[in-house]
């Protein structure tokens, strides 16, 4: 080999190198942009190409705070940081390895919450938080927070945050009032109103209920036509083991680094999302990977193919919690069309199969469902866990 094709592989391997070291989910510039023009409520027109929205600084905050230089309330600036890097290095702020003496809020090895939440929550159509705290609310002004179907309580910004540190955060055990929530509470805040002037979302409207399902990727849609798709998780395994192995490993175990926690999330096993997580129901996983995965490639798998390798991905063995067998109790009926049978109560005289209410397709389901014929077998009765939720019984 010459020299110069000798350099050009040690240059080539760098790359590969340094795109592994660091694959994590970015925000496109486009994507604080709005793609077409938007009307708020109040009747302003936003035309297509506005900034919406500028993420916060968390770098320059992190240096004005280890130098002392940050003119604002440093402890609330400390509180803010300690929130960011409980969602984005959980298992060094809050779990196993966290080195403040503090006891760890989970066990073993997690992955971080901005596996999902990417980039803390500021990039779109990754689970973002942009719209959280005003929806769910803390209960301030006589708000109750948002009804939850599932387990018929209403959930504030707090009780939302715990849920999903429980069902998806590998489990994580946070408390509704500790130091550690309120970090979380504070990096939210954040979030949607930025640290320094001109950052968060720029628009106050999207801060409020009328406007706030507006804003660009707060939420990831279904595909459109998912209810009368299929999942095939034979097709996702090979699909899987072409553009997902080399990062997630077999079996969906991840990287991990001792020193730094997962480097790469496993996707099933200890320390993934649980059977009560959401992206196990396929079409809700399948809209996340086909918009975010491969971070290096995102947008290369089409519909079909991310509804498949979810299909792989949700028959991969993972953790279960004993409060998903009171999903839906009261209610039966109500359970989503894609809630696969072992989450949950099943109506009686359910007439489908496990298989097509895990795989699809599910518009025959939802049909069903949503029929007299469901309702006369499932009388709804109370809920059996109705009070605001707490787990006060460990889970591991
Ligand atoms: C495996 C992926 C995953 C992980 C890891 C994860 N979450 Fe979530 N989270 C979700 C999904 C899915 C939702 C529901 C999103 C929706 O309804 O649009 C959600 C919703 C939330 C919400 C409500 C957001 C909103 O505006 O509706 C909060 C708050 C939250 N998670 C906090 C956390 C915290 C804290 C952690 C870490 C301890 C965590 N999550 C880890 C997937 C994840
Ligand atoms: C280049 C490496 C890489 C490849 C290839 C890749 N991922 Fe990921 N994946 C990641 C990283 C890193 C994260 C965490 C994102 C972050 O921290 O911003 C992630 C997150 C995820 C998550 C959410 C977190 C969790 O553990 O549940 C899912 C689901 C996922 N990937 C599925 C897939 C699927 C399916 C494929 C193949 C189509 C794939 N990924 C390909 C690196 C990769």
């Amino acid at each position: 080999m010459n020299t110069l094709k000798k350099l050009y592989c040690v240059v080539l391997l760098f790359f590969a190198a340094t795109a592994l070291a660091d694959p994590r989910i970015q925000a496109r510039p486009a994507d604080y942009l709005l793609s077409g023009s938007l009307v708020l409520s109040s009747g302003q027109v936003l035309p297509a190409g506005t900034r919406w929205y500028q993420a916060p600084d968390i770098e320059r905050l992190k240096h004005e705070v280890a130098d002392a230089s940050f003119r604002g309330d440093l402890t609330e600036a400390r509180r803010i940081v300690f929130g960011y890097d409980l969602i984005t290095n959980t298992y060094a702020t809050i779990g196993e390895g966290r080195q403040d003496g503090q006891p760890p809020l989970a066990q073993g090895k997690i992955m971080n919450c901005s596996s999902c939440h990417a980039q803390g929550g500021t990039v779109p159509f990754a689970y973002a938080f942009f719209r959280t705290l005003s929806f769910f609310g803390l209960r301030e002004q006589g708000d109750k927070g948002v009804y939850f179907e599932g387990l018929a309580y209403h959930r504030d910004a707090r009780t939302r945050a715990r849920d999903c540190g429980r069902e998806c955060g590998g489990p994580v055990m946070l408390t509704d009032n500790s130091y550690e929530m309120d970090g979380l509470i504070s990096w939210l805040k954040v979030v949607r109103d930025g640290i320094y002037p001109g950052e968060g979302l720029l628009f106050d409207a999207f801060k409020h209920k009328a406007d706030q399902a507006k804003i660009p990727g707060a939420q990831i849609p279904l595909f459109p036509k998912v209810m009368e798709m299929t999942s095939d998780p034979l097709s996702g395994k090979s699909i899987y083991d072409t553009h997902c192995l080399r990062c997630h490993e077999a079996k969906g175990a991840g990287q991990w680094s001792d020193s730094r926690g997962y480097l790469v999330p496993p996707l099933a096993g200890k320390g993934s999302f649980s059977q009560a997580g959401g992206p196990l129901m396929i079409p809700v996983g399948a809209a996340f990977i086909h918009r975010n995965m491969p971070p290096d490639n995102p947008g290369l798998l089409s519909q079909q193919e991310a509804l498949d390798v979810m299909g792989y991905v949700a028959s991969l063995p993972r953790p279960s919690v004993w409060w998903q067998d009171y999903f839906h109790r009261h209610n039966p009926c109500a359970r989503p069309a894609y809630l696969p049978l072992h989450v949950g109560t099943v109506p009686r005289e359910f007439p489908f199969s496990k298989q097509q209410a895990q795989f699809g397709p599910w518009q025959a389901i939802s049909d069903w469902l949503s029929s007299d014929a469901c309702k006369a077998s499932n009388p709804a009765i109370p809920a059996a866990l109705e009070w605001d939720f707490t787990t006060l019984t460990p889970i591991w």
